[in-house]
């Protein structure tokens, strides 16, 4: 199976890659081969090397940058995607894409079902609810698309909350974090894993076009905050861990408005697959404890 990976560099890419199944060929292209804000690129790479799968976890992931560069945020989440639903009319290839919770607009108390209508409250939801649209749209054969939300993704490499927490710990005495902000964490790897499930699921047409995937449980940012700071101490990746202040988000202002309720309903995506996640503090301490070996090989 040949499999075309945008975002190998991201967190998600990096997991899709160390957990290759066997028999898999992966083409990565680097930011040279392919800018995923040039529509015609997209689909020339696809048209080129003719994968049987296009798993799109490339993406303009700066939620407040994207308030400033809404074209390019809309380039990259929504045109792009849209290319490669156009690659899957033209060649025999499947598109699996990676969306977000920020499609909802967090103004319920339950988790948000796969059917419900997407209502973004920033530019970078609304990018990535965009290019859902134009999947949807362009796709000729229902069958060649996947839509997979996942949130708060989370691991031991690039650029995250728990990295940059873990750096905080150490730094200050007091964290101000947002409390009433709802999720779940996710782990990259446990997601990526289901990714590939999606990817050889055996009746392709059995699984529904939009699928949920996040870590089971519940967590405010606060919650999160408290527990890399409490796993930090236990496994002795920080001497110390700060006090962290329960903040209202009217008292931490950014440019982009966050949903306040961001939970995804799951269930039937588990059901489906027959996989079901762990507790997101599970896989916390699973990422935190990856994370000190890599700390550790550095030393070495
Ligand atoms: N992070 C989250 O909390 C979260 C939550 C829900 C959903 N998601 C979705 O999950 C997916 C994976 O997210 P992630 O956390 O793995 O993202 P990430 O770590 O921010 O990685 C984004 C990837 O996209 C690449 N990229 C950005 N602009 C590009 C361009 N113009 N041309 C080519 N490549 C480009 C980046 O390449 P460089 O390394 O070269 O910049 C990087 O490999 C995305 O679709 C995201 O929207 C993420």
């Amino acid at each position: 199976m040949k499999i075309l990976l945008t975002g190998g560099t991201g967190q998600l890419g990096q997991e899709i890659i160390k957990s290759k199944p066997i028999g898999v060929e992966i083409f990565n292209p680097s930011r040279i081969q392919l800018d995923l804000s040039d529509y015609n690129s997209c689909i020339k790479i696809a048209r080129d090397y003719k994968p049987d799968w296009i798993i799109n976890c490339g993406a303009y992931t700066q939620v407040d940058a994207a308030e400033k560069n809404i074209q390019l945020s809309q380039e990259i989440n929504a045109y792009a995607p849209e290319a490669f639903a156009e690659a899957t009319n033209e060649i025999s290839t499947k598109l699996l894409h990676i969306s977000t919770d920020f499609v909802f607009d967090g103004e319920q108390n339950f988790p948000y079902k796969t059917s419900q209508k997407t209502n973004p409250i920033n530019q970078y939801g609304y990018s990535k609810a965009l290019g859902e649209e134009l999947i949807k749209k362009k796709t000729k054969n229902e069958d060649n698309f996947k839509i997979l939300r996942t949130s708060w993704v989370v691991s031991p490499n690039s650029k995250n909350f728990v990295l940059t927490m873990l750096k905080l710990h150490e730094q200050k005495d007091t964290l101000n974090v947002v409390s009433d902000q709802i999720g779940a964490p996710t782990s990259a790897k446990h997601l990526a894993e289901t990714c590939w499930t999606i990817v050889n699921f055996r009746s392709n047409s059995k699984l529904p076009n939009i699928l949920h995937w996040s870590d089971a449980g519940v967590a405010s940012w606060y919650d999160l905050a408290v527990a890399i700071g409490e796993i930090g101490i236990e496994l002795g990746i920080l001497n110390k861990k700060a006090y962290v202040n329960p903040i209202k988000t009217i008292n931490y202002p950014t440019p982009a408005k966050r949903p306040k309720y961001s939970l995804l309903d799951s269930q039937k995506t588990c059901e489906i697959l027959d996989v079901y996640p762990n507790h997101w503090r599970m896989n916390l301490l699973e990422i935190m404890i990856e994370y000190s070996k890599i700390k550790r090989n550095e030393l070495i």
